[in-house]
């Protein structure tokens, strides 16, 4: 250890990170030696006292209004016009290569309970495909149909980067070529004890934690991948999270309007399904987009009404972005980040000064991340297109219940079932409306209606017959 840092260490009130120095073999040394490097201390000095020595209050602006947005069907003719432009304009921009997909997956996944990446859990109903190999095909097929290689980026984070390239590896990449698939690596936070201490979470070792989906911006600048967008012609980024695969991957309909609306960033939106969901809600304040978290939203703003009954919050946001890469490269320009955080408590395993580690039931400590929907303000312009749930959002966040594995598939299926009904094929369904079969399209035959209706045709399908099996149509 240089006799530096550790006097930076002390400075900060921090040295007990180095209670056990004297004990580490060298390569420990080395380990913690590089964490200590990385931290900026007095960036962390101001952290602690406004997020961990105190609990910051969520301040919710007075003038604070739902946000306006493109709805599902356009309103009159003029906006049907635009749709239809804006529908050609992202499918050129599409063929052009000017689009890339990017996968947040660097999450821990802790609700689900399932050890190990989220995106290798094996979502389809009947195929059992994971969340990868499903967005893997679904690009593959957009690449067919637009004429172009798309490439995915997939940021993961240290935790489980390894585990994921290896599922890619070995499964050969789902199709699709390696030199398409990118991960980058997000950024990490250190997390703390209640009086700002640095918790160690091995005697050679920090406790540190992903730094939260708002982190994908740096890493994309630190990794070269904005470089390397730049270079290939990559002009905006469709963003999606890992636990939903009904996400439209890519959209030509929102990069299009994102585009002609010269927006920075852009978002989907759902119309919510009680004032409580755990939907960030989309607000204006000064003229400027954001989006509140669902544990944010005070009861008296989500509850408002229109005069209809209608909530007046309705706009959920189902976390699916277009973002220029141009705001990327302007927002990190300084090679840092100025999202502000959010501080979640935690219960955080830690050494204690005895060299004991300790697994807390209770919660002992903070951790910090940012959140990319914290950029919306900062764009100079922002679009919002409504979403139709059922066909674009079915989110694998709980074991059982709402937005688990178990709705996903239903929710699967159910989409599966209505896009070969909208393709003229009866699909046989139970009293209670469900299809009284289990259907499920393979997203490298089917990615949207148009698809659906030459494939039914091509393969002569008029009616899926129940006869107590599960149809898989690939
Ligand atoms: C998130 C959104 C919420 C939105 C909802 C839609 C936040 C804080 N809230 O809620 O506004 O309505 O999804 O489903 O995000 N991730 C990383 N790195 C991290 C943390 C997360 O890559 O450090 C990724 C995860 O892998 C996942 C996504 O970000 O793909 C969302 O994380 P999650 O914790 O599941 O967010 P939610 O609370 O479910």
């Amino acid at each position: 250890m240089t006799q530096d840092l550790m006097h930076i260490v002390e400075a900060h009130g921090q040295k007990q990170v180095l209670n056990f120095w004297n004990i580490l073999d060298e390569s420990e040394q080395e380990q913690l030696f590089r964490q200590l490097e990385e931290l900026d201390f007095e960036n962390l000095d101001s952290l602690i006292k406004e997020y961990v020595l105190q609990k910051p209050e969520m301040h919710i602006p007075e003038d604070l209004s739902p946000a306006p947005y493109y709805p599902l069907e356009p309103l009159d003719e003029k906006q049907q016009k635009l749709y239809q432009q804006a529908y050609a304009t992202g499918e050129k921009l599409m063929r052009d290569g000017k689009v890339a997909a990017l996968t947040v997956a660097g999450g821990q996944g802790t609700r689900l309970g399932f050890d190990g990446p989220k995106g290798t859990y094996p979502i389809a109903p009947i195929s059992q495909k994971s969340l990868f190999q499903y967005f893997a095909e679904s690009l593959r097929r957009a690449s067919v149909k637009y004429g172009h290689d798309f490439t995915w980026y997939i940021m993961t984070s240290k935790l489980n980067n390894q585990p994921t390239q290896d599922f890619f590896e070995k499964n050969n990449y789902f199709g699709m070529a390696p030199e398409n698939v990118i991960f980058f690596v997000q950024g990490t936070m250190p997390a703390f004890d209640y009086n700002g201490k640095l918790l160690l979470e091995e005697k050679h070792s920090l406790a540190l934690a992903p730094d939260g989906h708002g982190g994908t911006l740096l890493a994309l600048r630190r990794s070269g991948c904005l470089e390397k967008m730049k270079k290939d012609g990559v002009e905006y980024i469709s963003y999606f999270q890992v636990d939903n695969p009904l996400v439209s991957i890519i959209n030509p309909l929102f990069v299009g309007l994102h585009a002609k609306e010269n927006a920075e960033m852009s978002a989907l939106m759902l119309a919510k399904t009680g004032p409580f969901e755990k939907l960030g809600n989309f607000c204006v304040s000064k003229d400027r987009l954001m989006i509140i978290e669902y544990s944010d939203l005070p009861a008296e703003f989500a509850e408002q009404r229109n005069t209809d009954g209608s909530l007046k919050f309705i706009a959920g946001s189902p976390a699916i972005h277009v973002i220029s890469r141009s705001f990327v490269e302007k927002l990190t320009a300084a090679g840092r980040l100025c999202l502000p955080w959010h501080r979640a408590d935690k219960k955080i395993p830690y050494i204690n000064s005895d060299g004991i580690k300790v697994t807390p039931e209770e919660p002992n400590g903070v951790k910090l991340e940012s959140f990319i929907f914290d950029a919306l303000p900062l764009a100079s312009q922002t679009m919002i297109l409504e979403a139709d749930r059922e066909e674009e959002f079915a989110p694998t966040k709980n074991k059982t219940g709402v937005d688990s594995v178990e709705s996903c598939r239903e929710m699967i299926i159910e989409r599966d079932a209505r896009r070969l009904e909208r393709a003229g094929v009866k699909v046989p369904r139970r009293a209670n409306g469900r299809p009284a079969v289990e259907i499920e399209i393979s997203p490298l035959a089917v990615m949207d209606d148009e698809d659906c209706i030459n494939y039914c045709r091509a393969n002569g399908i008029t009616e899926i017959v129940d006869n107590g099996k599960p149809v898989y149509l690939k």
